[in-house]
This record gives structure tokens, C-alpha cells and sequence, in this order.
């Protein structure tokens, strides 16, 4: 559900898609603030019992000690196999609320109310859950699927322009891997984007989120073409984890798409200009596009390479072909394998 003002209709969205007793309402400390009780005055009006648990706020906080600590404290106030948890937050609530809602209790269900514009079009779709651990991004986790996710558009009013901007990254993924026009789109609104106009926002959700679920749909557990949407991913995890959480997850897959799109020009993959075309659009959303030089390129090449004994061990990516599509081989796969130099060499002349 995207609309202005759907926040009013969560209760009832709650007793008619997914009855529990009571709501376990997880939030990061900010969103708590902002939202916190509002949300959760709206639910006991309606009769609904709900619960606020809280964790400190920042992606370094995805990970299994936070785990923990939610689903200890979900025991200690009884919260039994009746209950569901509501994750309202962005993308670092989502996936840590859903993998606490996978694993509590064998599983409940939850739902997402996604804040962030990077939640609403992505993080929110698709029952990805999970944490960060030292190994990596997302290393930990599940698929559950939400019993259904609701953006209130006007929650973004509050969001600060950098997490905008971040967003974005995602919904210019969508647009080069499978919407060329949505790309042409984006860039027209541009400036309606940056300056938070509620009604350009909601144009971005609806539509990002109508290809991503039509790609979900198609492959839910990813042993297909649901890899496209990791393009900008294989680099950008490895930005976002070597930066030590400094950099914001989009703004880390904003300079991966720029690599990645370097990667796939100069293995012929893609057509010329595409990479350019990539890091302009990027740029007219105040992202960055070049891998930040106290980053070396062997620690990135590492931090892609599961096995990291094997360093010469090629690195698997989805790629584009031109704006609007990917890379399917004759074999059906979505993608392909590509030797350490070149991706050394694709990060060495993204600087
Ligand atoms: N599961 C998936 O398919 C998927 C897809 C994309 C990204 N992700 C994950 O999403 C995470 C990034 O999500 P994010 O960018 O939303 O980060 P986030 O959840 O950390 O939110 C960003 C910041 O904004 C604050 N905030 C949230 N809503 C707000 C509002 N309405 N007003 C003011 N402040 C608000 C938060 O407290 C936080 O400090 C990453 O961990 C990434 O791996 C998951
Ligand atoms: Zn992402």
C-alpha cells in the first residue's frame, strides 16, 4: 500500500491482513521519536495491543547482538506464538525487525511501515531479512515475506536530503536494470525529488516498487533473474563494509553502479556511453560516483570474494547490456564471472 496519510489506516490493515495478540512494534531510537507514539496511540484507539521495543539507531547496529537483545526482551514481556511484529523504520529496521519475526519463536508474522524513501522502494519488498556480520553484509538471514507492507509517503517530510539522495541510488537501480523511460522519468523530477515534493516521491515508490515486486514475483528465493537487483551491490557492499558504515548503503551502491557500470563497458557487455550515462544520473542526485581513495582495491576485491583464501577466484556480477536491461547468457544465467584484474582495474579508473 503507498498513499499520503496511510499511517491512519494501519490498525485496520492490521486486524484484516494479519491478526495477533499482542503487536511487537520495533523501531530504531530515531524513528521511535519521530513516530514511536503516534503509531502506537493509533493501534491501542483501535483496541490493537502493542509493545514499542527500541534499538540505537545506525547500520552498525544490524547485527546479531541487536538480534539478541530484541528477541530477549520479546521473551521477557511474553510475547507468545499469538504475537506479530510491526518493523517501522527504514531499511535497517526491516531487515533486522523481519529476521527477528523469521526466527522468533520458529516464526511469526510481521509487516513492514517503512520511513525511508530507501525502504519504501526497496529494503520493504521482497522478505530479504537479516544482519551484518564481521564477515560481511547481510551474511545472516532469512526470506519471509511480510503479510503486507504500507508506506505513509508523508513520513519522508521528516527525512534528511542525504537519506533522500541515498534512496534514489536504488530507484536508478530499477531504472537501469529493467525501465529505461523510468530513468528519463526520474531525471525530469529530479529537482522535485531533492526538494522532498511529497507527490514526485510517491511517483518514485509506485513505480520502483512495481519492478522490484515484478522481479520478486518472478524468482523469490533468488536462483534467477532476482539477481539483477544486485547490480551496483557486489561493489557497493564492499564500499559500504571496508568505509566501516560511514558511507550510507545507497550512497555505497551509488559508487558500486558507477564500478559496475565501468566493469560491464569495458568487458563489452555493455554498450558504449551507458557508463557515462549511469554516473550523470547519479551525480543530478548529488550521489557520489567514485570510490573513495583510503579504500584500497585489493581490501575491496577481498571483501567480494566469499572465500577470501582464494584470491584468485573470479567474482560473480549482474550486469547491463544498455539502460533498461540485463545481461541474460545463452544459458539462462543472470550472470557472470569476472577475473580479479578487471574488477581492479574497473575500481582503479572509478578514483
Ligand atoms: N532487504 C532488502 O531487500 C534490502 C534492500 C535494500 C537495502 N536493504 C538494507 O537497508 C538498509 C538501509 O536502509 P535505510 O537507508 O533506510 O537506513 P536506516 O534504516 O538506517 O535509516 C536511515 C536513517 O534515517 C532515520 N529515519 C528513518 N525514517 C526516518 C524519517 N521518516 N524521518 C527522519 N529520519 C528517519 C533512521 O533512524 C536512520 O538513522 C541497509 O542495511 C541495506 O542493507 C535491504
Ligand atoms: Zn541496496
Amino acid at each position: 500500500m503507498v498513499g499520503r496519510g496511510l499511517l491512519a489506516e494501519l490498525p485496520r490493515t492490521l486486524v484484516e491482513r494479519c491478526p495477533a495478540r499482542p503487536y511487537a512494534v520495533i523501531s530504531d531510537s530515531r524513528v521511535a521519536e519521530l513516530y514511536g507514539s503516534r503509531v502506537l496511540g493509533l493501534m491501542r484507539d483501535a483496541g490493537l495491543e502493542a509493545r514499542l521495543f527500541q534499538f540505537p539507531n545506525g547500520e552498525w547496529n544490524k547485527t546479531r547482538e541487536t538480534w539478541a537483545e530484541l528477541t530477549d526482551a520479546m521473551l521477557k514481556a511474553r510475547v507468545g506464538r499469538d504475537g506479530a511484529v510491526v518493523a517501522l523504520g527504514g531499511g535497517v529496521t526491516g531487515d533486522l525487525a523481519g529476521f527477528v519475526a523469521a526466527t522468533f519463536l520458529r516464526g511469526v508474522p510481521y509487516v513492514q511501515v517503512p520511513t525511508t524513501l530507501l525502504a519504501m522502494i526497496d529494503a520493504s519488498v521482497g522478505g530479504k531479512t537479516g544482519v551484518d556480520v564481521p564477515a560481511g553484509k547481510n551474511l545472516v538471514g532469512a526470506f519471509h515475506q511480510p503479510s503486507f507492507v504500507l508506506a505513509d509517503i508523508e513520513t519522508l517530510a521528516t527525512l534528511p536530503g542525504p537519506h533522500v539522495s541515498a534512496g534514489m541510488a536504488e530507484a536508478l537501480k530499477h531504472a537501469v536494470i529493467a525501465d529505461a523511460a523510468y530513468l528519463d522519468a526520474l531525471l525530469a523530477d529530479a529537482a522535485l525529488i531533492r526538494g522532498k515534493d511529497l507527490a514526485a516521491l510517491e511517483r518514485v515508490v509506485t513505480r520502483s516498487v512495481t519492478i522490484k515486486s515484478d522481479v520478486v514475483a518472478a524468482d523469490p528465493l533468488e536462483t534467477g533473474r532476482r539477481q539483477v537487483l544486485n547490480f551496483g551491490h557486489t561493489v557497493g557492499h564492499a564500499v559500504e563494509a571496508r568505509s566501516g558504515y560511514a558511507m550510507l548503503h545507497g550512497e555505497a551502491v551509488a559508487v558500486g553502479m558507477a564500478v559496475e557500470a565501468s566493469l560491464a563497458e569495458s568487458l563489452g557487455i555493455a554498450e558504449r556511453g551507458l557508463a557515462a550515462a549511469v554516473r550523470a544520473a547519479l551525480g543530478r542526485f548529488g550521489l557520489p560516483i567514485r570510490v573513495p581513495d583510503e579504500l584500497a582495491a585489493e581490501d575491496l576485491l577481498e571483501a567480494m570474494q566469499s572465500d577470501k583464501k582464494v584470491r584468485a577466484r573470479a567474482v560473480r556480477f549482474s550486469l547491463p547490456t544498455r539502460l533498461g536491461q540485463m545481461l541474460q547468457r545463452a544459458d539462462g544465467a543472470w550472470t557472470v564471472d569476472v577475473e580479479p584484474q578487471e574488477i581492479l582495474q574497473a575500481v582503479a579508473a572509478s578514483r
